[in-house]
């Protein structure tokens, strides 16, 4: 084994697919890239996610308290990474990006039709926002595009690299202590 800085430990937990996180502020909608998150209960159901003072989205999310995150695919990867490098204080990132706001059904923030999933989200709790810049949300509702072809996330291995969803290993049956979760 060879040492790796510690600082590099991001690099192979962050976990889940890369997202966007779209917010709504007196009635200006922004969009930004998040590899932070984490499923943290499942019910409710808590993401937790680092969301920085360095974000237009921050204040956003701390005044409204609600966002939605949404799922990117492969097809959108350049998408995900420039809307990442420039910021909703100098530029519409709906417009400039092409991205089509669909309107949500219990939050302010819209759903972006060209990704494969939206969840509605409120913050549940904001207390490591301080500390951490953490925001624990609440999914209050989901929404799947099923007719999608494309279904390939991205997942962010930290440094500006991807890897992309490939085979899926199916062992569902061994999963004997967990049956009681939701297929
Ligand atoms: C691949 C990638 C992952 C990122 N992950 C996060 C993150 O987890 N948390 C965060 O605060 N910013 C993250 N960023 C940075 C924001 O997306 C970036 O600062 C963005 O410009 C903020 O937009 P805004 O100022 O319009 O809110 C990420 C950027 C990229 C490209």
């Amino acid at each position: 084994m060879k040492e790796m800085p510690a600082s590099h430990a991001y690099r192979l937990l962050e976990p889940g697919p890369i997202v966007l996180v779209t917010t709504a502020l007196s009635g200006k909608v922004n969009v930004m890239t998040m590899g932070f998150h984490m499923m943290v209960q499942h019910a409710p159901p808590l993401i937790g996610c680092v969301i920085g003072p360095w974000d237009r989205s921050y204040g956003a999310l701390r005044e409204s308290r609600e966002c939605v995150i949404a799922i990117p695919t492969v097809d959108l990867a350049r998408t995900v990474v420039d809307i990442g490098n420039c910021s909703g204080e100098q530029v519409d990132k709906f417009k400039k990006f092409g991205l089509s706001p669909l309107p949500a059904r219990d939050v302010a923030p819209p759903l972006i039709g060209e990704c494969l999933a939206n969840i509605e989200c409120r913050i549940a709790d904001d207390s490591m926002v301080e500390t951490y810049n953490l925001f624990l949300l609440e999914a209050i509702r989901i929404w799947t595009d099923p007719d999608r072809e494309e279904r390939r996330t991205l997942h962010h291995r930290g440094d500006g690299s991807f890897t992309i969803d490939g085979e899926v290993v199916d062992l569902r049956k061994r999963m004997v202590k967990w049956r009681h979760l939701p297929a």
